[in-house]
């Protein structure tokens, strides 16, 4: 039996630079994993089986976890059953990347508990197939994503940083959000440049996807608009959300929010919290 962390993402900040013909859009963004977690038991057993204690996460082929199974046993060829049990706390249709997240902790639990020795650098490969986040949660924690957020390029940890996380009770679909997006009316910043304050300690946090979701859900400007009333200093949605990630501290106690911070995972090891 094993058991690993799942974590959650953020992106603390996100860059739409356009449309392409497959109809994904270039983007480039800045990726951290934060101790938002869910916990995933895997052991080898003799049929496959996923269970998970939030009833509302769907357990069949639709779930990442199975089609990061079920690529581990095409691109390998090695016979096996598996039984996944997720402990789920990441909130869903969040932004926050869990099922993501699911399916790429799945890959490298197959690949210690099959001692199947395939490099991070194939697994992140695979990943991408999955979907355009995956590859991300094989990096460090910490990766500027390129692409339509499959090309990841690893980076130091960022200094450590507090944060809340809000999700409002309203989840959003990704694709519904994408399909919001003006491209003409979308921030001015060169990500280069962007990605350079982080480490310069001047960081500037924004995310092209926020007045998308805000026309697909409109309540969601009243709800960012309280979270800012509340006292957090900087309040951003997360992904095409629909949570929210704060910066400061709240006078009032808000509801399903999670005090978290940065994590990173070292080369050889998973991340822990
Ligand atoms: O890659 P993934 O399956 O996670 O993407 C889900 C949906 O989100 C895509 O079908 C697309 O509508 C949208 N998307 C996009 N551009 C990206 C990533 C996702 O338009 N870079």
């Amino acid at each position: 039996m094993l058991t690993l962390i799942s974590p959650a993402k953020i992106n603390l900040f996100l860059k739409i630079l356009g449309k392409r013909a497959d109809g994904y859009h270039e983007l480039a963004s800045l990726f951290q994993t934060v101790s938002l977690v869910d916990t995933l038991h895997f052991s080898l057993v003799s049929q496959d089986s996923l269970t998970c204690t939030n009833s509302f996460v769907p357990t069949d082929a639709s779930n990442l976890i199975w089609k990061a199974v079920e690529l581990f046993r095409q691109k390998t060829n090695l016979q096996f059953a598996i039984k996944i049990h997720v402990e789920k706390i990441i909130p869903v249709q969040a932004g926050l990347g869990g099922g993501s997240s699911n399916a790429a902790t799945t890959l490298w639990a197959l690949n210690q508990l099959l001692r199947a020795q395939i490099p991070i650098e194939t697994l992140i490969l695979w990943a991408s197939e999955i979907g355009s986040d995956v590859p991300f949660f094989l990096s460090h924690g910490t990766a500027y994503c390129t692409g339509r957020g499959e090309k990841i390029k690893s980076l130091s940890p960022l200094p450590k940083l507090e944060l809340t996380i809000v999700k409002p009770s309203q989840g959003l679909s990704t694709p519904a959000v994408y399909s919001k997006l003006k491209l003409s009316s979308l921030s001015e910043c060169t990500p280069d440049d962007t990605l350079d304050k982080f480490y310069q300690n001047t960081p500037l946090y924004f995310n092209d996807l926020e007045e998308a979701a805000f026309t697909v859900n409109p309540e969601l400007v009243h709800f960012k608009n309280y979270l800012l009333k509340c006292g957090f200093e900087t309040v951003l949605l997360s992904g095409s959300g629909s949570s929210f990630f704060c910066l400061g501290q709240s006078t009032s106690k808000i509801n399903d929010s999670f005090h978290v911070s940065f994590i990173n995972r070292s080369n050889s090891s998973w991340y822990s919290k």
